[in-house]
């Protein structure tokens, strides 16, 4: 069916990109931002960058970037900023991530040193492995969150930016379930007056962002903003929000390879996983608590794209393990081992074994830059709340609470690539195509 299509408001003006955490992922999405600016790179892996959307018949041909479809702001409006415990500017951190070549930063130094993380909402009870020393002070993290607000206030007004988006790219904090206080905003508010223990760092800044009417994206496994009282602020703020945890590396393949089994009704009698990588991050999540943040977001993959409860004969009991071990040499480079026990015809066995030498924050930063300009267009699409849509980059989806989060990475990008068409008036795809003969 086709509709009108809804107002989009324009995308002129600049946009401001507030980064939580300015470490491996951050860094390298801003100085690829900035060489692509300059022609000295191409923007791939990102979809709004690169990517095309087919409208109406095949027939037709009509198949225009999806730059050229949707208003997007063009990557010279954009103006960083970024929080983080370690005082680092973008060059220095960069250079510490050890992701980009020493050539490409140092040729964007001067840029990269102007980016100088403010003081962060940080507490180490929620990253045992770091120690912070650029970190605010306040009575309570709901003042800390005012201190933030002051500074995007600030931030906005200096760059005489039009609007603004915040991405959490900090470390991943330690695991919590969601209780009582994060069920609404009064709740929430009051645990953020009396200091309350589950209300880590990175709520505080979710909690600035929608209050301030920022879009928000969670980049982490973290909860954040997927509890209700935030996604009630979402709505009364109007604010798009989405998250958790880029989908990137070893769980990106497994989105990719598990519908593909499922389609041809293989069975899965174990997946294992694991890998070696060597970066902060993880670091950070060779902390216990950290990592079952993380592997609560891994595991949750299989079973939602298996179905086990439809295809009892086929992924009843698979045995699914995911590992990660810190190996400091491998650096930024991960390397990630999958081995899969399926089984065909008649339960004959069969192996799968995946050997992926990514790069951890090569695979992220695009995602960073996609998902920084579609929020963007969602709030000037006045689309607030859980935006479903952009599953296709998470790891753990956020979605309402009566469904399941959709993680076949196909049917994600049919979905976005339908909002998309939705936005514009431009009929859905069905892939139906019977009446090209009949
Ligand atoms: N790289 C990937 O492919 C990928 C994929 C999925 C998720 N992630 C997640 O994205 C996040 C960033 O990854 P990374 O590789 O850049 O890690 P990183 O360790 O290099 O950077 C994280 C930065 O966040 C900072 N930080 C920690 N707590 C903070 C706080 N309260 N406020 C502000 N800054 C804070 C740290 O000091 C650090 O500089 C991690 O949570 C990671 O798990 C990364």
């Amino acid at each position: 069916m086709i509709s009108k299509g809804r107002h989009i408001e324009s995308a002129s003006g600049r946009l401001g990109v507030l980064l939580a955490g300015l470490g491996a992922v951050s860094t390298t999405f801003i100085a690829g931002v900035e060489a692509i600016r300059m022609g000295q790179a191409k923007p791939y892996g990102s979809l709004t960058q690169m990517g095309t959307i087919r409208l109406g018949k095949r027939s037709g041909r009509r198949v225009p970037q999806i730059k050229n479809f949707v208003p997007l702001v063009e990557l010279e409006n954009l103006y960083f900023a970024a929080w983080d415990p370690i005082a680092d500017n973008a060059y220095e951190a960069a250079l510490n991530a050890g992701v980009l070549d020493r050539a490409l930063i140092d040729s964007l130094k001067g840029t990269l040193q102007e980016i100088r993380p403010w003081k962060a909402v940080f507490d180490s009870k929620y990253v045992t492995r770091l120690r912070g020393t650029n970190v605010k002070t306040g009575k309570n993290k709901l003042e800390l969150a005012e201190q933030l607000k002051e500074e995007i206030r600030q931030f906005r007004e200096k760059n005489q930016l039009d609007r603004v988006v915040m991405i959490w790219c900090g470390s991943t904090e330690v695991y919590l379930e969601p209780g009582k206080i994060h069920s609404t905003p009064e709740n929430l508010e009051k645990a953020m007056r009396e200091n309350h223990d589950e209300i880590p760092s990175s709520m505080v800044y979710a909690y600035a962002a929608i209050t301030s009417g920022i879009p928000f994206a969670n980049g982490a496994p973290n909860l954040t903003v997927d509890v209700p009282a935030m996604i009630t602020l979402a709505k009364e703020y109007h604010v798009p929000i989405c998250g958790k945890d880029f989908k990137t590396g070893q769980t990106l393949m497994k989105t990719i390879i598990a519908p593909g089994l499922k389609a041809r009704l293989l069975g899965l009698h174990g997946w294992f996983s694991t890998n070696i990588l060597g970066n902060r991050d993880g670091e950070v999540l060779d902390d216990p608590m950290s990592f079952k943040t993380k592997e609560e977001s891994k595991l949750s993959v299989l079973e939602h794209i298996l179905q086990p409860d439809l295809y009892p004969d086929l992924y009843r009991n698979f045995y699914h393990k995911v590992r990660i071990n810190y190996y400091p040499p491998r650096g930024d480079n991960k390397e990630s081992w999958d081995n899969l026990d399926i089984f065909g015809w008649l339960g004959y066995p069969m192996q799968i074994k995946i050997d992926f030498l990514c790069r951890d924050s090569i695979l992220a930063a695009p995602l960073v830059l996609d998902l920084v300009l579609f929020l963007d267009l969602a709030q000037r699409a006045k689309m607030s709340g859980i935006q479903e849509w952009l599953s296709f980059y998470f790891k753990s989806p956020m979605c309402a609470p009566e469904l399941y989060p959709e993680h076949d990475l196909f049917i994600q990008l049919m979905k976005l690539k339908n909002t998309l068409r939705y936005l514009r008036g431009e009929e859905q795809i069905t892939h139906l195509g019977l009446d090209y003969y009949e």
